[in-house]
């Protein structure tokens, strides 16, 4: 499973909160816990790009990483999803998974002038920074935790808002 997979539960949520069946939410919750786990299960409590399930006994963990999939690129879909489900569900959990992966971030990833993509999640000795911040760091994965972390839920309201692809708001207007 792609890391980028993991904006579907957010998805789902919103779905949800605009009228779509409950069971959504129950899709995007244990979707969502898989998604944390892909970050739990790493020594610097980041996500490899891609992980695979342990499903015929290949291997001895339930999820594993192959060595050209082993890196974090700073992606947001993780933290917009939690920016969705903790405003849905009041659930703080989903803010304290947030704060956990931030301190991630700024343990393996922070350097001098910013924050840098690296190329293994899996050896906290030697994370192979690469000198590499991509636009959406700012863009999303900063703004959802903002978002996460916010004392405001409706600081940016997703009845009045939609956020697109890039973590821009857009005005929604009544027909
Ligand atoms: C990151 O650093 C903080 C503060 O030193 C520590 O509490 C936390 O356990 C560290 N997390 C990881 C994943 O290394
Ligand atoms: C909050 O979410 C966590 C993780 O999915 C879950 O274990 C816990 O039961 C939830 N808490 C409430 C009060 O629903």
């Amino acid at each position: 499973m792609d890391h980028l997979v993991c904006f579907l539960s957010g998805t789902l949520a919103l779905g949800v909160h605009n009228g779509l069946p409950k069971e959504h939410l129950t899709l995007a919750e244990d979707l969502l816990t898989t998604c944390y786990q892909t970050y739990a299960q790493q020594p610097t409590f980041l996500a490899p790009e891609i992980t695979y399930f342990n499903i015929q006994g290949e291997n001895s963990n339930d999820m594993y990483v192959k060595t050209n999939d082993a890196h974090n690129l700073l992606r947001p879909e993780f933290i917009e999803s939690l920016w969705y489900m903790y405003q849905f569900t009041g659930n703080v959990t989903y803010q304290d998974w947030g704060w956990k992966i931030l301190q991630g971030f700024n343990n393996y990833t922070k350097v001098v002038n910013g924050y840098t993509s690296i190329g293994n999640v899996r050896n906290p000795t030697n994370v192979r920074p690469k000198d590499m911040m991509e636009s959406f760091f700012l863009s999303e994965t900063l703004k959802y935790l903002y978002l996460l972390f916010s004392d405001n839920p409706k600081l940016l309201d997703v009845d009045k808002y939609v956020v697109n692809t890039e973590g821009h708001p857009l005005p929604v207007y009544k027909n």
